[in-house]
């Protein structure tokens, strides 16, 4: 059967037709909001390579989570931009750090209602900017592993209900996952950054977190570009070391990946939507070239068309806002 028996366009016909065809839903509830939390400045300072975009102190970060609720957004992922950096990562896992007093005093105030989803990474913390522990020069992967792993159990301590590793040391999930047993959180779930690519998509971010990198680049760490069969072990070995939930970063530039995945993987897949992703839109949009609100929401729904279930995303609250008023 064919043309004029079949006619693709009946189904096309008004918005109530296309709302009963349509295959993908976006709802606020599949969106995560990133936050970067700094307690040194007042209220909060713009990033300027993220419009939109702020580093916000823990008093004026507990007023953004109450809208990001009231706009049904409830899952936040933290960044923390400590007052000192050494070659440690000392901040990343002090009790007194910037992250683990940020998660008590949201899940304080705001308790079951939010989940917390802790970032759990050394580079904003590292004086050099790397995302392990460095010597001669090189990034070190079994030493990293400790500090990464008491970074999670701090983070869990404060009452993160997600811990996030996104360094992409090798073998950080299980010594992570052993390390919260250990401690007592057997009940925390691990969303890893399984598929994390070295791109020059991150590039605000760093600017955001104030985590570029002193020397050299990610890239013996972080995927190469090239590689998808790659993303597919990377994936497997996490989810054999304990992940419970997975991830594809960036988003934008592989839905190849995020629908082998998905093919692969029946836990939850996260997509992270990254700052040069959110930035390319800001700065056309304010050029007057694309419709921000239009390509956002058709960009987040090809991310949950290629098959992810959840999205990481800077634009999440005013995604959330254009959802309600749709
Ligand atoms: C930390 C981290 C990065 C991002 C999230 N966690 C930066 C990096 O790997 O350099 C990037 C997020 C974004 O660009 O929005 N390792």
């Amino acid at each position: 059967m064919s043309f004029p028996l079949i006619r693709m366009r009946r189904l096309r016909k008004s918005a109530a037709l296309r709302e009963l065809a349509a295959e993908t839903r976006l709802t606020a509830a599949d969106l995560v909001y990133p936050m970067f939390i700094n307690d040194q400045v007042h209220d909060r300072v713009a990033v300027s390579s993220m419009p939109g975009i702020y580093q916000e102190s823990i008093d004026y970060a507990l007023r953004t989570v109450e809208s990001a609720l009231n706009l049904g957004v409830k899952q936040l992922l933290l960044f923390g931009i400590p007052d000192e950096k050494d070659a440690e990562a000392t901040s990343a896992w002090s009790e007194a750090g910037v992250v683990q007093k940020a998660i008590q005093a949201i899940k304080n105030q705001f308790a079951s209602d939010v989940v917390v989803i802790a970032d759990t990474c050394l580079c904003e913390y590292m004086n050099h900017g790397h995302c392990g522990i460095v010597m001669d020069g090189k990034v070190l992967n079994d030493p990293t592993l400790d500090i990464l792993a008491r970074t999670a159990v701090s983070q869990a301590e404060a009452g993160a209900d997600i811990i996030a590793p996104s360094d992409m040391m090798d073998g950080r999930v299980a010594w992570i996952r052993q390390s919260l047993d250990d401690a007592g959180y057997d009940d925390i779930p691990i969303l890893s950054y399984s598929a994390k690519y070295a791109s020059a998509f991150y590039a605000p971010f760093r600017d955001a977190a104030d985590s570029a990198p002193a020397f050299g680049d990610r890239k013996t760490y972080q995927m190469d570009p090239r590689n998808a069969r790659e993303a597919l072990i990377e994936t497997e070995l996490d989810l054999i070391e304990g992940a419970d939930m997975v991830m594809v970063k960036p988003a934008l530039s592989y839905l190849d990946v995020i629908y082998r995945i998905r093919q692969a993987v029946n836990l939850p897949l996260f997509a992270y939507s990254v700052s040069g992703e959110y930035s390319m839109i800001k700065a056309a949009a304010e050029a007057g070239w694309i419709d921000e609100q239009a390509v956002v929401l058709e960009t987040l729904t090809s991310i949950k068309r290629a098959g992810a279930d959840r999205v990481i995303t800077y634009s999440a609250l005013d995604a959330a806002e254009w959802l309600r008023l749709d």
